[in-house]
């Protein structure tokens, strides 16, 4: 376990919507070297970035079309060196993305498998043996190749998928996953990774990693043998790499070798129940909505197990949001979203925030669709520095050429405003990043255990260590008399939001409010 994920904090950037520098209407990394002191002052130690590769931009770049060059439009090679080299500096670290479960369908080993002709890449991909025959539950194109053959889809059209072999052979022209042309994709992906590891990466966020083999078995072994394999890379090669995953289910990733999972927002899980729970009946039941809210039994009858099943293997992230998920600011207002991100932030692993999600900027329900986004596009959209600059600050292009419009609200939310509102959410997110710097029992590794949570009740309290916190994101003062906190001996508070402190022998925690208690 390399020994900075103990106490990281993650700045999730999107490289087309973070900073402008060449006046094109998209980020680049010039953009983000400049800001890499704003990252640092939030008391973010590490970036994840979105794809930069080469590609046609279909899935916004999730199409890798050449994984050892950056796009063009970012920058160089280069520049992304020099990048690793400045956040060095700052003592930040960077992941970089891997794609390993799909190419671009422009990618040179998709067009050399294509050819009718044997080759080193035939099997690179997953090929059926007729171009009229489907692939049985999955998506797949046909007639479309000079090669008699149907070739499988990992996600969208443009993105075929690259053949790590089938667990459960049922069609002759399925390959075994020890079959050396699977083998050689494996090799293919670990020889991309040293590229990167090579030239200063510190690791990689790994895009949906539990989609490599195929008919796997319910816990994805055959899939999590290949993680086990290139994590052991790392450990004799890279010690200090990182490996997050896009998978959702820690007790698998975990043991097969990541170091963190993400707790993806997949409906009615524990994560999607304490801030995204819209879509339900009845309105919105999010734990953190004021009212309306359930209390925390549904959120930790999801946690508990995936974090006791998964403690000690690794982490959990919890997330603000990424680029897949509508932002917070679609469903909770913002005293709402500043206790969300206090829970966050003080939970065990490793959490990630969103570029501007610290600033609460909004998800755009109604922008045009950019680079396969669909609804995604609308948690995209460029950062907002300063309302009264260009294009908030983002770029000097004419706005007309921006990557994806911006909030064109009259109180959009800007950086600069942020700033000088001594309530904004920003304030909240610097100082809760800061405490958990500051102690270790806020950290990835301390323990988190729940001292009170009650059927009917909105108040959590739980510890980390030895620290106490309560978080009521309900309207109403709650109050809890000590002798039902179960002997603890905390009662200095370290931080606050609204009222919540101990009074006489109960414990108050007003409406809408936060404590930590040492
Ligand atoms: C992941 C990415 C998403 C992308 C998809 C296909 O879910 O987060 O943005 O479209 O994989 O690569
Ligand atoms: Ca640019």
């Amino acid at each position: 376990m390399p020994a900075w994920l103990k106490d990281a904090v993650f700045y999730e950037i999107y490289p087309q919507s973070f900073n402008d520098t060449n006046a094109d209407g998209i980020g680049d990394i010039e953009g983000i070297i400049e800001k890499l002191d704003y990252v640092k002052g939030l008391g973010c130690n590490a970036i994840w970035l979105n794809p930069l590769f080469d590609s046609p931009f279909k899935d916004a770049g999730y199409d890798v079309r050449d994984y050892k060059k950056v796009a063009e439009r970012y920058g160089t090679n280069e520049d992304l060196v020099r990048l690793f080299d400045e956040a060095h500096k700052k003592g930040i670290k960077i992941l970089l993305d891997l794609v390993p479960g799909h190419t671009s369908e422009e990618h040179e080993w998709f067009k050399k498998s294509c050819e009718a002709d044997r080759n080193e890449y035939s099997d690179r991909y997953i090929w059926t043996d007729g171009a009229f025959c489907g692939i049985a539950g999955h998506p797949y194109i046909g007639g479309e190749a000079e090669r008699d053959g149907c070739y499988m889809l990992n996600f969208f059209k443009c993105q075929p998928a690259l053949n790590y072999g089938v667990l459960n052979i049922t069609e002759k022209w399925q390959l075994p996953t020890d079959h050396p042309s699977c083998i050689a994709t494996r090799e293919a992906i670990k020889d991309v990774m040293r590229f990167w590891l090579d030239k200063g990466c510190d690791g990689f966020r790994v895009d949906m990693a539990d989609s490599l083999v195929k008919e796997d078995d319910e816990v994805k072994s055959a899939t999590g043998a290949i993680w086990t394999n290139i994590r052991a890379m790392l450990d004799a090669d890279y010690p200090e790499a990182a490996l997050v995953s896009e998978w959702c289910n820690p007790k698998c990733a975990l043991k097969y070798g990541f170091h963190a999972d993400f707790y993806l927002d997949h409906h009615g899980n524990g994560y999607n129940v304490l801030v995204r729970d819209c879509e339900t009946e009845g309105g919105d039941h999010s734990y953190f909505k004021k009212d309306g809210g359930d209390g925390p039994q549904r959120f930790l009858a999801d946690y508990l197990p995936r974090y006791e099943g998964s403690k000690d293997y690794g982490y959990i992230s919890f997330i603000t949001c990424n680029h897949d998920t509508p932002r917070v600011t679609k469903a909770l207002d913002i005293s709402e979203i500043k206790l969300a991100y206090a829970f966050f932030f003080t939970m065990p692993g490793v959490p990630f925030l969103y570029y501007g999600d610290e600033i609460g900027m909004r998800y755009l329900a109604d922008v045009r669709t950019k680079e396969g986004g669909f609804h995604r596009t609308g948690s995209r959209s460029p950062m907002q520095w300063d309302a009264s600059a260009k294009n908030f600050g983002f770029s000097e292009a004419s706005s007309e050429k921006l990557y994806i419009p911006q909030d064109s609200s009259a109180d959009a939310p800007s950086l600069a405003e942020a700033e000088s509102d001594p309530d904004s959410i920003l304030h909240t997110v610097r100082s809760i990043i800061a405490l958990r710097h500051e102690y270790e029992d806020l950290q990835a590794d301390a323990p988190f255990e729940v001292v009170y949570a009650k059927e009917g009740e909105r108040i959590l309290v739980y510890k980390r260590g030895n620290l106490l916190l309560a978080v009521n994101p309900s309207g109403e003062a709650v109050k809890i008399p000590v002798s039902e906190l179960d002997s603890i001996s905390c009662s200095n508070l370290i931080y606050g939001i609204g009222k919540a402190d101990f009074l006489e022998d109960e414990l108050v925690i007003g409406a809408q409010s936060f404590g930590v208690w040492e």
